[in-house]
């Protein structure tokens, strides 16, 4: 009886002292990666990016890579610089569905500053109501993009504006008749006059003017400004190892970089589905360079959050959706590929950047807690009156 209580004793004693090592183990664990985030906290926070831990980037994309951090400042090109009063008039204009055939769409229909200066939707409706077959950009920070929608078939501002009026799915209207319609209103002489010094109203001058309204729609400092610049505590730890796995583990910068958060380029990310229903050519559109069928510009992601659903149809609901399937290497699963657009025969390469990262669950929601670090807060912007 007494050896048996001793041994039940012995055993009590190995238990708990394997226990204690366990316990041991894991605090020490803990105590390791807090000390490795707190580490990156201090360095990403510096205030000094050269201090930031090196980036993971492909080969390619080395030479003409740019670190991720602030906006610049807004550019305004030689042949339609800023003024205020140009400004007002072009920020009249985006708002006013005068422009489209029907007066009842305006750019601020498909580009609403309360979503987000998008739709949120999958596909945006206009003239009509019929449906267009890509997702609504964000204008955000436009100024940047050095081309325009997803395939590039704009390269300014100025000459990306007349598109939408005239698009039989958005705003159907011919731009000598907007033009015309909005020279009929008189109480539109005297914003003409401040803006370009007469109250002549031409197509020209409506390009201009809203372009340079698109210019000043600017995010603010975001969380993600504002913790590099040296607010140490604005991040939260998953916020902190999200900033982390986006430059190296997860790769994320061989595209998305720059204070744009884009490397400005067309990649094929496996998203054109060819010779699918959804099939979407992307960039051979405009370039009819077969290389180029499936590419899609580089979105930023600065104001991620705010521009669902994602990607050119916006076919993704969710930023995690997103991450999952860049952690996978996006497969392609039961994917053709490849189609015959007028007789030339086409297939999809994706790019060599995407491919398997093995992302845990963690990493996954902490790059997602990061990317919703680079919204700005939302501004309320009261919509002009209109001139009557
Ligand atoms: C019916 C909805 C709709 C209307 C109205 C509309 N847009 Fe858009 N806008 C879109 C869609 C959809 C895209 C993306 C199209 C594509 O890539 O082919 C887009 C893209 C853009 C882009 C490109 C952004 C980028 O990052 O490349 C700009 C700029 C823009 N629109 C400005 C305007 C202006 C200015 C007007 C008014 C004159 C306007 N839009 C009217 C739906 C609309
Ligand atoms: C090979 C270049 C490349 C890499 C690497 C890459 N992206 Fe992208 N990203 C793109 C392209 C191109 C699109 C647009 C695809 C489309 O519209 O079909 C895109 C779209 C997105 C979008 C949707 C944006 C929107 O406005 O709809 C998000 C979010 C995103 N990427 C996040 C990431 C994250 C996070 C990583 C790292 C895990 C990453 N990307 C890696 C090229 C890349």
């Amino acid at each position: 009886m007494k050896n048996a209580l001793s041994w039940i004793f012995v055993l009590f004693l190995v238990v708990s002292l394997l226990n204690n090592c366990l316990n041991n183990t894991v605090q020490k664990e803990i105590r390791q990666k807090e000390g490795f985030i707190a580490n990156l906290r201090k360095l990403y926070s510096s205030g000094d990016s050269s201090s930031w831990p090196k980036p993971i980037l492909d080969p390619e994309t080395r030479e003409t890579f740019s670190e991720i951090g602030h906006l610049p400042e807004t550019e305004f090109p030689k042949d339609n610089l800023y003024s205020e009063d140009k400004a007002l008039l072009g920020k009249v204009l985006f708002f006013d569905p005068r422009l489209s055939k029907s007066n009842q769409i305006a750019c601020a229909s498909c580009h609403d500053p309360e979503l987000g200066w998008c739709d949120n939707r999958t596909f945006s409706f206009g003239h009509d109501r019929q449906l267009g077959s890509r997702n609504a950009m964000t204008i955000l920070n436009v100024a940047y993009a050095r081309s325009l929608f997803w395939d590039g078939r704009a390269g300014s501002l100025e000459e990306q504006s007349q598109i939408p009026i005239q698009d039989e799915r958005e705003m159907g209207e011919h731009i000598d008749m907007a033009a015309g319609k909005i020279a009929r209103i008189k109480g539109y002489e005297i914003l003409f006059e401040k803006a370009f010094g007469d109250k002549t109203v031409t197509k020209d001058r409506i390009s201009k003017a809203i372009a340079t309204f698109e210019r000043t729609v600017k995010s603010s400092s975001s969380k993600f400004d504002q913790f590099i610049d040296g607010k140490s505590d604005v991040y939260t730890n998953d916020e902190v190892m999200g900033l982390h796995l986006f430059r190296t583990k997860a790769q994320c910068m061989n595209c998305h970089n720059s204070g744009y958060f884009s490397n400005q380029k067309f990649e094929n990310v496996g998203t054109s589905l060819l010779g699918e229903k959804g099939e979407d050519l992307g960039m051979f559109l405009v370039t009819k360079n077969p290389a180029d069928a499936g590419k899609f510009r580089v979105p930023s992601l600065r104001e991620v959050a705010k521009t669902g659903p994602w990607m050119h149809n916006g076919s993704m609901l969710t930023l995690a959706d997103v991450i999952q399937f860049y952690s996978k290497g996006n497969p392609e699963h039961g994917q053709k590929r490849s189609t015959v657009h007028q007789g030339i025969a086409l297939a999809s390469e994706k790019s060599g950047m995407v491919r398997m990262l093995e992302l845990t669950d963690e990493e996954i929601s902490q790059l997602e807690a990061f990317l919703r670090t680079l919204s700005s807060k939302t501004e309320r912007i009261t919509p002009p009156e209109l001139p009557k």
